[in-house]
């Protein structure tokens, strides 16, 4: 064999086993269709019984999956509890408001009656976070499966995730450190469509905003009456254990008012204001902001692609601990 000929036969090599390392990952609508026909009915019963009772579950199952792939790839991390030797991600600093865990223990159960380990734990998530829009009068879409659940979890690895006092470079950043774009920042944003935040997770915008500077006590970008209006549940010295905000004015509903009250100065966090801080993102927001429909159509898109983020190599039988 010539040295051409040798090195385009190397080439096709490393063509077909790249092209089969990741085929091996990806996911399909249809991944269970034939092992475990009955998973997505038995989820969105779970999700539907849990709201009946507590209507922050959907809130909780949306963020929890984003909490899931944004450590380690979508794996089911976020779900495990920790152990004797090991403080899991839901025990770390970032663990604020995380809760609901028990829907998914729900689900699980169900689906290990009818189909046992079958199904992992990141997928019945993924699930679960579509149905908790859907039913919040969101869109629906069809999830891509076959996601494995991790075996790692570690409270230190929250630091990851981004913080609610980010500007939008910072935001940039940690969203292109696991492939997601501009876009996909702006569009997965509107997750906050649904839920509150604790007043420690916007104190930075109501109280000493300057800092050691002291400019101004309150962000200037904040409406006046809204800054006001957040300053009198969260006091610079709140004693009040759970007092904080809704994200936006209709917090059990997923549409688009949380864009609508972004343009008109009224969001939680500085890393929602900050979508206003450059051209592109500004107008994305004021397209959503104009249209539930065009914000609908790219959040499914940004939930399918941050869904994707891969992670795991087993399937749990229970959610809570590795095999
Ligand atoms: C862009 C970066 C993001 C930051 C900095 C951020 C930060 C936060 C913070 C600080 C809270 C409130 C925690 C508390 O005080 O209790 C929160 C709540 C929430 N976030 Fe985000 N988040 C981001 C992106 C996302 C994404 C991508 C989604 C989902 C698509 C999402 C969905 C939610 C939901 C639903 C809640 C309410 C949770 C509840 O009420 O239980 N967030 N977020
Ligand atoms: C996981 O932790 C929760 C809360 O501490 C506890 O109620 C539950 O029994 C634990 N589950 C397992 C399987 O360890
Ligand atoms: C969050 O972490 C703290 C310790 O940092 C722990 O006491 C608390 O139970 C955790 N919350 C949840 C929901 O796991
Ligand atoms: C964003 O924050 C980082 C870290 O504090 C800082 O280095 C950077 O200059 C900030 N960027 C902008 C545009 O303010």
């Amino acid at each position: 064999m010539g040295a051409l000929a040798f090195a385009v036969y190397l080439c096709l090599v490393a063509l077909q086993l790249s092209s089969y390392s990741s085929s091996v990952g990806a996911l399909s609508t249809i991944y269970y269709d034939k092992s475990c026909p009955q998973l997505e009915f038995l989820v969105r019963n779970a999700v539907k019984k849990a709201m009946l009772k507590d209507k922050t579950v959907p809130a909780a199952l949306l963020r929890m999956h984003f909490h899931d792939c944004f450590i380690r790839g979508c794996d089911g991390s976020v779900l495990l509890n920790s152990t004797a030797k090991n403080s899991a991600e839901k025990d770390g600093p970032a663990n604020i408001s995380l809760h609901a865990f028990y829907v998914i223990d729900n689900a699980k159960k169900a689906i290990e009656a009818v189909c046992p380990g079958t199904v992992s734990c990141a997928d019945i998530l993924a699930l679960a976070a579509r149905d908790a829009v859907a039913l919040s009068g969101g869109p629906t879409w069809e999830v891509p499966k076959g996601r494995l659940d991790g075996r790692v979890s570690k409270a230190i690895d929250t630091r990851q995730l981004p913080a609610p006092t980010f500007n939008l470079s910072q935001l940039q950043q940690s969203f292109s450190q696991r492939g997601l774009s501009l876009d996909d920042l702006v569009a997965l944003s509107g997750g906050h469509t649904l839920g509150f935040a604790h007043c420690s997770s916007f104190q930075n915008r109501i109280h000493n905003f300057g800092g050691a500077v002291k400019v101004n006590d309150v962000d200037p970008t904040l409406s006046p009456s809204f800054a006001a209006r957040l300053q009198s549940v969260c006091p610079a010295h709140n004693t009040v254990k759970n007092a904080g905000s809704n994200l936006d004015s209709t917090a059990t509903l997923f549409d688009n008012a949380y864009y609508k009250m972004l343009l008109q100065g009224m969001s939680i966090f500085s890393s929602d204001q900050a979508l206003l801080d450059s051209p592109r993102t500004k107008a994305l927001v004021s397209k959503f902001a104009a249209s539930k429909e065009a914000f609908e159509m790219a959040f499914v898109e940004s939930m399918v692609k941050m869904g994707n983020l891969p992670g795991g190599q087993e399937i749990r039988l229970n959610c809570r601990v590795v095999r």
